[in-house]
């Protein structure tokens, strides 16, 4: 299985966190989200030990929210001792309805607008996680009208290529993420905050892209930024005391995935960070990381019903789900893969290869092709693995199909930690 939250019973049915996939189905309707509390739990937890163990505890994993975002998710990181990165003025706002603590808060955004960095100062966020020269005087000028000090980190683009896919890559030049280092634009930045009187320049951060299977990236990046912290010293006399490394850690989509063991990762970032800052001389700087699929991704599937199925003579079949783009963009995004299995026929042989479809009216609405699944008829249950991340927060009432509900699973017990939207819901600000 790829996760293993996952599993099968005696009746040849889909489990997740022990539970029957077939009995949620019926009993909260479909399309529907499901995730594995243990699971989330058991990676925070991972994430955090492994700060004391090579970083004896000075650092902090962040949980970044994007990946996906409620108010359930925010208690649930908040319990494990994570901090949170938000990067719009409503996930500040889920995040603080859950009585997250606003000062493990990172706020990013390459266009943060006045309105976000107003609310963000007078709910005492964390850290502005800085994205160009226009921020940082807004900034400024807005701390300063508000008379308190914004805790600053600046995003750097280390120019690290992490051999991912171009949509989601944003360690490049050209990135509209961050501060170029190689044209020198980074360094202007750091000098600007370091003379802006309502800033407290604390550190540096970057992100080089996403679901990257390889160390040597993020290691490379590393070693970059600590060079980085050493020539911001040199030229301004500031030893910064912070380094956010980013997010970006692969997830098992399909079999062949072969994402890396956290704990190489953060063992080989942990050496670099270390004999960096020996060679150059400096402390070594407080870390944050910023994992968002590697939390909730595996932790997470959706199910379907299944119902019409096309077959095309000589052409394909498309099998036809109650959900689709609408609750899960990724493949019409970006061609993303995911392994599709019939949840109520696991013992039964996947002898017919078929496109599986949305119900949108778009023909890129596909969640997967040429997946190989046994004889389906209408009804039958479809459950895509992996999709605990990016599928709910980039989900969308397009063809005004309400988003379906979010159903947690703990220690064998299911709730529902987001409500299916009913069509008042879809009219609800229609005027
Ligand atoms: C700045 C930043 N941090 C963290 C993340 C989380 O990345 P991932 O979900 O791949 O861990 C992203 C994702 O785009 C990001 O842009």
């Amino acid at each position: 299985m790829i996760a293993n939250c996952l599993g099968k019973n005696e009746k040849g049915h889909l489990t997740i966190g022990g539970c029957d996939v077939k009995d949620l189905a019926q009993q909260y309707g479909t399309p529907l989200y499901v995730m594995d509390e243990g699971k989330i739990r058991e990676t925070c937890r991972m994430y955090r030990d492994s700060f004391r163990k090579y970083y004896g505890g000075r650092g902090m994993p962040l949980y970044a929210s994007k990946a996906f975002s409620c108010k359930e998710i925010c208690r649930i990181v908040n319990e494990e001792e994570l901090g949170l990165d938000v990067v719009s003025a409503g996930e500040l706002y889920t995040a603080l309805q859950a009585g997250f603590p606003a000062e493990k808060i990172h706020f990013h955004g390459n266009n943060k607008t006045p309105a976000e960095i107003s609310y963000a100062l007078d709910c005492s966020v964390g850290h502005f996680v800085v994205d160009n020269l226009t921020e940082l005087e807004l900034l400024d000028h807005l701390a300063g009208e508000k008379g308190c000090k914004a805790r600053v980190l600046l995003r750097v683009k280390p120019g690290v290529d992490a051999h991912t896919h171009k949509f989601i890559r944003t360690g490049q030049i050209d990135s509209k993420f961050g501060f170029a280092l190689e044209t020198g634009e980074a360094l202007t930045a750091a000098k600007e905050a370091a003379k802006a009187e309502n800033l407290e320049f604390c550190g540096v951060h970057c992100h080089i892209g996403s679901q990257i299977f390889d160390v040597a990236p993020f290691v490379l990046a590393a070693e970059i930024m600590v060079g980085f912290i050493d020539q911001i010293r040199k030229e301004t006399g500031i030893t910064l005391e912070e380094l956010n490394l980013g997010g970006g850690f692969g997830i098992k989509y399909v079999q062949e995935d072969t994402p890396p063991q956290y704990d190489a990762y953060m063992h080989a970032v942990s050496d670099a960070v270390h004999s960096k800052c020996k060679e150059y001389g400096l402390p070594v700087p407080y870390i944050f990381i910023e994992p968002g699929r590697s939390i909730v991704g595996e932790a997470g599937i959706t199910v379907y019903h299944v119902g019409s199925v096309k077959e095309i003579p000589g052409v394909r079949t498309y099998v036809s789900i109650d959900g689709g783009m609408g609750d899960n963009p990724r493949y019409a995004l970006y061609q993303s893969s995911y392994t599709v299995v019939a949840a109520d026929k696991m013992d039964e042989p996947c002898t017919k290869e078929v496109t599986v479809a949305g119900k949108c009216c778009e023909s890129g609405d596909l969640i997967q092709e040429n997946v190989m699944l046994p004889e389906l008829k209408p009804g039958d249950l479809l459950a895509v693995l992996s999709t605990g991340a990016y599928n709910y927060s980039m989900a969308s009432n397009y063809n005004r199909i309400p988003r379906p509900a979010v159903v947690m699973i703990k220690d064998g017990q299911p709730r529902v930690i987001i409500r299916r939207e009913s069509f008042e819901d879809l009219v609800k600000n229609d005027v």
